[in-house]
Parts: structure tokens; sequence; C-alpha cells
């Protein structure tokens, strides 16, 4: 035996928070421990004196936040003892599945909307050897078929979508880790709100983190949805919701009432954001700071923007983004909104004229 000392993934990690026992048998790929990084560059953006956070959750195993929760949902799938796990997806849950699927050794079908699944995330459902079923409709019609199959077969099939509450229990530890490294909540905690799962994660963490004495404050979250795809925001179902942004094209978010509660209980908001506006703060991210997310988590950073612009920052406050997604994820956006390549032919003078060296 080796001495093999290492980050053993979120279960591990915390598991007196988790639904897990002692005779389950944990199935990860050590999630979880994701770089919490300082951005002072950005934070100057944004707003003067303000100390601004990047939760790099683009960093976990699939390259999202996704494998939190699958790590805890396919483990208590196995103890279950079902054949097979099932999802619907914009692309990241069913990269998830697919992997722990894989390491648990069971099948995984995913039910995805044709034509809208970035290219990174089909190619990991694939790999993984998930069987990939593509609908001609939305997240939204993916995810009621499949809970309407899971509700005709209950016992053959696990549903690993975020309305299975063990993926919110692994969800939440991404609040833990954040007052772990800050030894105090953020003033303001900002991420994307799609399906609503992680929004209402993020709440039960700092509450969880809060009842336990290990941070005094609570921080107010503010979710941020696509303004084409944003029902929570306006109040009303979105029948046909498009969006730049594919991870969060969802009308009808199946957490809508814990997205309220967590809006409302921490006195926070959900706000709708433009395409445009994701696409700047897409870019403006990865040029600032270097660190790569995909469209739909660059909207925390415009959601910080938009606050900074509006005048509700201070100075001193404490800004946490989560970045949920690694830009790598969607290489045809990155392609499509940055300058093309330059073309040359291999002579040292046309270098040299490009470098702008003479
Ligand atoms: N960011 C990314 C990169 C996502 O993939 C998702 C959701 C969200 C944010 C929103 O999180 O749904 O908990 O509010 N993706 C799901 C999927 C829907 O199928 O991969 P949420």
């Amino acid at each position: 035996m080796t001495a093999f000392r290492a980050w053993g993934g979120i279960i591990e990690q915390y598991r007196a928070h988790l639904p897990v026992r002692p005779s389950d048998r944990i199935v990860t790929l050590n999630e979880g421990d994701t770089p919490l990084v300082r951005a002072d560059r950005l934070a100057a953006v944004v707003a003067p004196g303000i100390e601004l956070y990047l939760k790099c959750e683009g960093q976990n195993p699939t390259g999202s936040f996704k494998d939190r929760g699958m790590t805890v949902a396919v483990t208590k799938a196995l103890a279950e003892g079902v054949e097979a796990i099932i999802c619907a997806s914009t692309g990241n849950t069913s990269a998830s599945a697919a992997a722990y699927a894989a390491r648990a050794g069971i099948r995984a079908y995913v039910v995805v909307p044709r034509g809208k699944i970035a290219l990174g995330k089909l190619s990991q459902a694939v790999m993984h050897g998930a069987r990939v079923i593509q609908i001609e409709g939305n997240f939204d019609q993916a995810l009621r078929l499949v809970r309407d199959v899971k509700e005709r077969f209950p016992t053959r099939l696990a549903l690993v979508n975020s309305v299975n509450p063990h993926r919110i229990e692994g969800q939440k530890t991404a609040a833990f880790e954040i007052c772990d490294a800050l030894g105090r909540a953020p003033d303001y905690h900002l991420l994307p709100v799609g399906n609503a799962g992680n929004i209402t994660a993020y709440w039960r963490g700092y509450k969880e983190y809060h009842a336990a004495g290990r941070i005094p404050v609570l921080p107010r979250l503010m979710g941020f949805e696509a303004a084409g795809a944003a029902p929570i925001a306006l109040g009303r179902v979105v029948p046909e919701p498009q969006t730049v942004a594919t991870a969060i094209r969802i009308g009808n978010p199946a957490s809508w009432k814990g997205a309220e509660a967590a809006r409302d209980e921490s006195g926070g908001a959900i706000e709708a954001i433009s395409d445009g506006d994701i696409l700047a703060a897409y870019r403006l991210l990865a040029r600032t700071e270097g660190v790569f997310a995909e469209p739909a988590s660059a909207i925390s950073l415009a959601g910080a923007l938009k606050l900074g612009a509006s005048g509700r920052l201070r100075p001193r406050d404490v800004l946490v983004l989560t970045l949920t997604g690694h830009g790598l994820k969607d290489p045809d956006t990155a392609i499509a909104s940055s300058e093309a390549a330059l073309s040359i032919p291999p002579e040292l003078e046309r270098l040299a004229e490009v470098l702008e060296l003479r």
C-alpha cells in the first residue's frame, strides 16, 4: 500500500452533513475542493473597493459543479440497487451522469434537446458510454419525459436531475468550501439560474453552516437568468426559452420555489441579463483574469457588473461569483465570439510585420 493522502471528494470531506450511510459504496471522482480565486483586476471594474472571488467549479472532474451532486446521487442510486440512471439535460448534467455511471459500472441514459447541447458536453456523454437520446423539444420537455418514465418504472431507474434531493445535498458543499476558505460567508453570492437547483443548494449550505455556528452572517443570494429564458425574474413560465447560454435555456425550472425562497429569505434578487451582456462578460473574464468559463457561468460576472453599475455595492463588500462550468465545454461559442486567427506564410519578415516589430 502507498501512503495515499489526498482530497477524497465531497462525501469524504463533508460526510456528517450528507445523507450517506457507512454501508454505502461511495462513487467518487474526487470532486470538489475547487479553487476560490481572488480577482482584483475584475473587482476594480465592478465597483471601487470591493473584494471579489471566483469559485471555479469548472475545475471539477467533468468540468462543472454537477459532479458535487452526482457523487451523492449515484452513490445513493447504487444503494437502492437500480440498473441505470437517467436524466434530462442541457449538457453538463448528462456529462456528469455519464462519467459517474461509468465509475459505478451502471448504465446512463441522457435525454437532451437536439442541436442545443455544447460540443464538449455531448462528447463527454458519448465517450463515457451513456445512451444519448435527443428529442425535438427543449429541456423542459425532456425533464417532463424523464420524470414520467421514472414514475412508470420507479424501481428500475434513478432520476439524477436536481429534482433528486441527493443532488441538492451534494451541491450545497460548494457553500461550505467557500465559508471554510474565507472564514465567513460573502456579502453577496452571485450565480446563474437555470433549473434553479444550484441556488437552492447554496442557500441550504449557507443556512446549515449558519445554524451550526460556522458563519455569523448569511449572504445575499443573487441569481441571474438569461433574458430570453427568465421565468423566475418575469414571474411566468417561458414556453420557448432562447439564449446563447444553452446550459440555462430553461423556461420552467423544477426548483422554482427553492430559488424564490433563497432570494426572499436572503434579501437577494433574481434578475435577467441579455445575451449581449453575457457574451461581453464571457470575454472580459477570460481576458482580464485568465479564467475560462462557459457562457452560462459568465452571467455571474455580468450580474456583478450590473450590481456595480446600479450603485448597489459598497467599498469592502465581499462578492463570490460561482463559475459553474469550464469554458472548454463550448468551443463553438468561444471561436464565434473571438477574432479569427491570422494566417501567414512561414516567413520571418511576415511574422515580424505582424508582431509590429518593423
Ligand atoms: N451553469 C451551468 C454551466 C449549467 O450547466 C447549469 C445547469 C446552470 C448553470 C444552472 O444551474 O439548473 O441548478 O439552476 N445545467 C443543467 C444541465 C440544467 O442539464 O446540465 P441550475
